[in-house]
């Protein structure tokens, strides 16, 4: 496995394998990975001839208030799992080559980036939206794997991508859950073992949702309460929020069709926890 740290290394290589004729699949991370993370790798693998990740923690995504200093990082790790892999390329570059001084241009997707976490992270999906711009115009991947996890962050990268005419496909990936149901995240770390416990109400909260659509339910806002209602009997720290939008547009819903998501945020002491899952 090649690790590369430098944009004009990443695209020189890049190009090689474009010239040969090799597919590039792409996963973009973070880094602290876990099983969430490699199953994209996997997916990535299947799919194209060479893969490429890469591991870079993006400072325009957080909020000043934001963990951006805490977040979890163990590159030592990260590497060795994405070399079991047989991932070809590990990108690490680092945030003075990203963001120089006189770095000054932002992609702004309006309407995906409104509802859900657009609402309470102010200016995140354009920190998202720009860094995965950069990247893809760095390694110029044929496929890109995103996972469903981040529901609103792969409406927002599709909506980037047709808008500014990118050639990467974009290829969603499900969620991967630990064996309770919770949805595997870097974030997980930050929960105490009493907090992790109560956490996997989420998962049961969707599924509970769903089986009330499957039985019949159509009111939004029925579900909603009901879904409230459960979350809230562990008590966690705070309810972000719990949301039925289109899974398109992203739009509240008054009633649930077969287009409908169920979105959740909620605070389980510092960490903000989030997943969705269709209802049909
Ligand atoms: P990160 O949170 O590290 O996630 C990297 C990718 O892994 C994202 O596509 C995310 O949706 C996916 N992922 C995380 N947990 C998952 C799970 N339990 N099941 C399936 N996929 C999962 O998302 C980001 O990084 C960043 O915003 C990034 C796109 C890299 C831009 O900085």
């Amino acid at each position: 496995m090649e690790a590369i740290q430098s944009l004009s290394a990443m695209q020189v290589w890049s190009d090689r394998c474009h010239k040969d004729n090799q597919s590039i699949g792409f996963v973009p991370t973070m880094g602290y990975l876990h099983e969430g993370h490699l199953s994209l790798v996997r997916q990535a693998k299947a799919k194209s001839q060479k893969v490429v990740t890469s591991i870079f923690v993006n400072p325009l995504q957080f909020s000043p208030s934001e963990d951006l200093s805490q977040y979890p990082q163990d590159l030592r790790r990260d590497f060795s799992l994405l070399e079991k892999e047989g991932v070809d390329c590990v990108f690490v570059p680092n945030v003075k080559a990203l963001y120089p001084q006189d770095f000054q241009s932002k992609v702004h997707v309006t309407e995906l980036s409104k509802n859900l976490c657009g609402a309470s992270r102010l200016g995140h999906f354009e920190g998202v939206a720009t860094i995965v711009l950069k990247l893809f115009q760095i390694v110029n991947p044929t496929f890109s794997f995103l996972g469903e996890k981040d529901f609103q962050q792969i409406r927002v990268i599709e909506q980037m991508v047709q808008d500014f005419h990118l050639r990467t496909k974009i290829i969603r990936a499900p969620i991967v859950r630990e064996p309770d149901g919770l949805a595997m995240s870097s974030r997980n770390k930050y929960l105490t073992a009493d907090e992790r416990e109560r956490a996997s109400i989420l998962y049961k909260s969707l599924m509970q949702a769903k089986a009330q659509y499957q039985a019949g339910e159509s009111s939004t806002s029925k579900i909603i309460d009901a879904t409230r209602s459960l979350i809230q009997t562990v008590r966690p720290t705070k309810i972000d929020y719990i949301q039925i939008c289109d899974a398109n547009t992203l739009e509240d819903m008054l009633q649930v069709n077969k287009d409908s998501r169920l979105f959740l945020a909620v605070y389980f002491g510092h960490a903000r926890l989030i997943d969705n899952s269709e209802l049909i």
